[in-house]
């Protein structure tokens, strides 16, 4: 497996630094595999709707995430998007995870996708890792330890909403909220610089985290959307929750609002 790069600085105490070390180098490993596969081959499967697919990577990735992580803490539980995985409980020690964030933007070859695994203990969010294999930029949190992209520090900006770029995801499994987050999204626009759409919910909450945008929102995410970004984007000094400012849930879909601390949600 091809080591992280030595400039990648693990923040905290050892018990931690030792595990986070290793999911990052998993999660790299799984990067590296779907930026190169063999598109000849790629099999597309609609899930839940015609806009919602699965290819077999997607399959194969979480598969090995799965195992490499129970190797890594074999007292966990694996809650994964492709299924067959475990109910995720407020109790105990679960890995949350996204093989594939953006697998339609992996169908196209987009190249904008990501890899998401959080680690929840007792429902809060411990550790983060969102790695993006096209820029090859690794981010990652641990809780109270700050959030780091490539062993830099990550803030958010201090840019109000007017100056700002608003992010928002289109919640596409969702038709009942269309219109919904199409009135935001014109809101958005009319009072921020402009408006993006990357088609990866974990690298929009990575983009908030850097500070490249300043507000991110969609009606509706599952946990393995948010867990590790949510995550990356509090230990870079940003806020989140649902769009009425209840805390996420790890158990069932929700909306999401991220923004840094100047930024006024509409
Ligand atoms: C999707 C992406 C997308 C977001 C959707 C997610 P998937 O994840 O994060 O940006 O708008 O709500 O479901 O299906 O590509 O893993
Ligand atoms: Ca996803
Ligand atoms: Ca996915």
């Amino acid at each position: 497996m091809k080591k992280l790069a030595s400039h990648v600085a693990f923040p905290g105490n050892d018990i931690m630094r030792t595990e986070l070390k290793p999911i990052c180098e998993l999660v790299r490993a799984c990067g590296l595999f779907i930026k190169d596969i063999d598109r000849e081959h790629l099999h597309v499967d609609a899930k839940s709707g015609r806009a919602d697919l699965v290819t077999q990577y997607d399959r194969q990735v979480q598969e090995r995430l799965r195992k490499g992580l129970l190797e890594i803490m074999p007292d966990a539980h694996f809650v994964g998007e492709e299924g067959s995985t475990q109910a995720f409980a407020p109790v105990g020690k679960f890995f949350i995870v996204d093989p594939i964030d953006g697998t339609t933007n992996f169908i196209k070859d987009y190249h904008c996708s990501s890899i998401s695994v959080a680690l929840v203990i007792d429902n809060a969010a411990e550790l983060g890792v969102i790695y993006n294999p096209y820029t090859d930029e690794m981010f990652y949190a641990q809780r109270g330890q700050g959030a780091f992209c490539n062993g830099k520090r990550l803030h958010v900006s201090s840019v109000p909403l007017e100056n700002g770029i608003v992010v928002f995801g289109t919640a596409p499994y969702h038709e009942e909220l269309n219109e919904k987050t199409f009135q935001l999204a014109y809101a958005y626009f009319r009072n921020a610089l402009d408006i993006r759409r990357s088609g990866s919910a974990a690298l929009d909450l990575c983009t908030i985290a850097a500070g490249r945008a300043e507000l991110f929102f969609e009606l509706a995410l599952a946990p393995w959307d948010h867990a590790a970004g949510a995550l990356i984007v509090t230990e870079a000094g940003g806020l989140v929750s649902d769009y009425d400012g209840h805390p996420l849930a790890y158990d069932r879909p929700c909306s999401i609002l991220a923004r840094n601390q100047v930024s006024t949600p509409l």
